[in-house]
């Protein structure tokens, strides 16, 4: 049985899609903790009902981020995880706590890396004119949003499309690749090589959803 980790900041919906997934596809694996830098975080409440551990590491209380890091990855480590997955964390996390995960250590970002890493990326894409738009489950690597991407997922940017409605659309495809990717984790299944994720059984490690709508909570 494998051991699953998550971190948060806010919503958590993308971690109540990986918990789902893990119970409805009968996953060999267990989410064993949610640990959040936010006490205020919502989808702290998801993780308790569910019977989940759940931890709060206020970043607010260490000095600097060096103490962060070790307190947090502490934390985590303590939970012994063979997939650590960060699902909305808004928090950088510095080279030692990534050196300590790494290869286990998994994000997802609200773009096609590696375009638009860092903020704002909706807003950034309209801006751009992009035609496409898509989020990105990579593995987490010491620079900011980059790392050996797994899966990608891409939707067309519609003419009305403002941050609020282009951000759901997207949203709802994170919720159909990150579970997607923490399985293969999970499985074994992927294979790094440089900065190429392969996918074991040769399943697509992209997603294009034409007509996708928001099934998600606004955020
Ligand atoms: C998602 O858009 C994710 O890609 C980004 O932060 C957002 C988190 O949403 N990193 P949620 O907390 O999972 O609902």
């Amino acid at each position: 049985m494998k051991r699953i980790v998550l971190l948060i900041s806010g919503r958590g919906s993308n971690m109540e899609a990986i918990v789902q997934a893990c119970a409805r596809e009968l996953w060999d694996a267990q989410v064993v903790g949610v640990l959040s830098n936010r006490s205020e975080a919502a989808g702290l409440a998801f993780a308790q009902a569910r019977g989940i551990a759940t931890q709060v590491v206020d970043h607010r209380a260490y000095a600097d981020r060096a103490d962060f890091d070790g307190a947090l990855g502490d934390a985590v480590q303590a939970l012994q995880p063979d997939v650590v997955a960060l699902a909305g964390f808004m928090r950088v996390l510095g080279a030692g706590f990534v050196q300590r995960f790494e290869g286990r250590l998994l994000n997802i970002h609200p773009s096609l890396l590696p375009a638009f890493p860092g903020l704002h990326t909706h807003r950034r894409a309209l801006q751009a004119g992009c035609r496409l738009a898509g989020a990105t489950v990579h593995f987490v690597t010491p620079e900011l949003d980059l790392g050996p991407i797994v899966i990608q997922s891409a939707v067309p940017v519609r003419a009305d499309d403002d941050e609020d409605t282009l951000s759901r659309r997207v949203l709802a495809t994170e919720h159909l690749i990150y579970p997607r990717a923490v399985r293969w984790m999970v499985e074994g299944a992927l294979r790094v090589d440089g900065l190429r994720v392969h996918q074991r059984d040769g399943q697509p490690q992209w997603l294009f959803v034409d007509d996708v709508e928001p099934l998600a909570r606004p955020g």
